[in-house]
């Protein structure tokens, strides 16, 4: 598809908003930008994409949709990632692998601030989506795994179920169904019947409101002029977040090998 690049500079708040960010950060903002332009395309035909349609572009890709942001190069290559320290901390990975989901997970926590939202759904929130970078498949259950032998269990709960959650609206707590899903998924998407059961057990649990309000202070458009600093949850972390002194990938954890593929994601086997 051509890119019209005045458009989409103006789409990021203008090129030097462009030039601060990272190449990871433009390249999804690109591809945002590009799957605007194709559902304008769509909308001007009067019609959003349905299932079938979605299914129709599984041929079209050298990759599968659900692989992680480290493993897939939005456009061209892949690029050589810096070092991690020896005993890697979740500041290090944040700082040097989630590049591409935090500015989304650092936005959504700040928002979360803002709306008082309790100290560790506000952790939930600044970590729901960063194992997209290992895998984009069922990516709340991923990333609750990930996280879960290091942070409170209402945390892990809260990322585990927000997946399920983003489906279904809640009106009392202000959460619609996110028009951007009707473009992902397709008009007549429904979600599969583990998504229907787990919704099902989660709205009756006493937990409920945590992953909900992950899904409500998620943010679904890139806001060029909010760009929240990791230092800003620098306490809540320091309070939450078992850190290992062994360095994450290293503490022998069941989850170990999870964070070392993040961290190593150019090792052949
Ligand atoms: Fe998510
Ligand atoms: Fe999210």
């Amino acid at each position: 598809m051509e890119i019209n690049r005045n458009a989409f500079l103006a789409s990021q708040g203008g090129a030097s908003s462009v030039d601060q960010m990272s190449p990871e950060a433009k390249a999804d903002a690109m591809e945002d930008f590009m799957m605007q332009q194709l559902n304008t395309r769509q909308a001007s035909q009067g019609r959003l994409p349905v299932v079938s349609d979605i299914e129709a572009q599984i041929e079209t890709r050298s990759y599968r949709r659900g692989a992680g942001n480290l493993f897939v190069a939005a456009e061209g290559n892949v690029r050589r990632l810096p070092p991690m320290p020896s005993k890697p901390t979740l500041v290090d990975f944040f700082r040097l692998r989630f590049s591409v989901t935090s500015n989304h997970v650092l936005q959504s926590a700040h928002l979360a601030v803002k709306n008082n939202v309790p100290e560790e759904i506000v952790l939930a929130c600044l970590l729901h989506d960063v194992a997209q970078e290992l895998i984009k498949v069922d990516h709340g259950w991923w990333s609750a795994q990930l996280f879960e032998p290091y942070v409170p269990e209402q945390t892990a709960f809260a990322i585990r179920y927000h997946q399920a959650l983003r489906f279904y609206e809640d009106e009392a707590h202000g959460y619609e169904y996110p028009v951007l899903y009707r473009y992902l998924f397709g008009e007549d998407y429904r979600p599969e019947p583990y998504i229907e059961a787990t919704y099902k057990m989660v709205r009756n649990h006493k937990w409920y409101l945590g992953p909900r309000l992950v899904t409500v202070n998620d943010l679904y458009a890139f806001d060029p002029d909010v760009n929240p600093n990791l230092d800003e949850f620098a306490d809540i972390i320091g309070r939450h977040f078992k850190q290992p002194k062994e360095g994450l990938g290293y503490d022998n954890s069941p989850v170990a090998h999870m964070w070392r593929s993040i961290a190593r994601p150019d090792m052949p086997l």
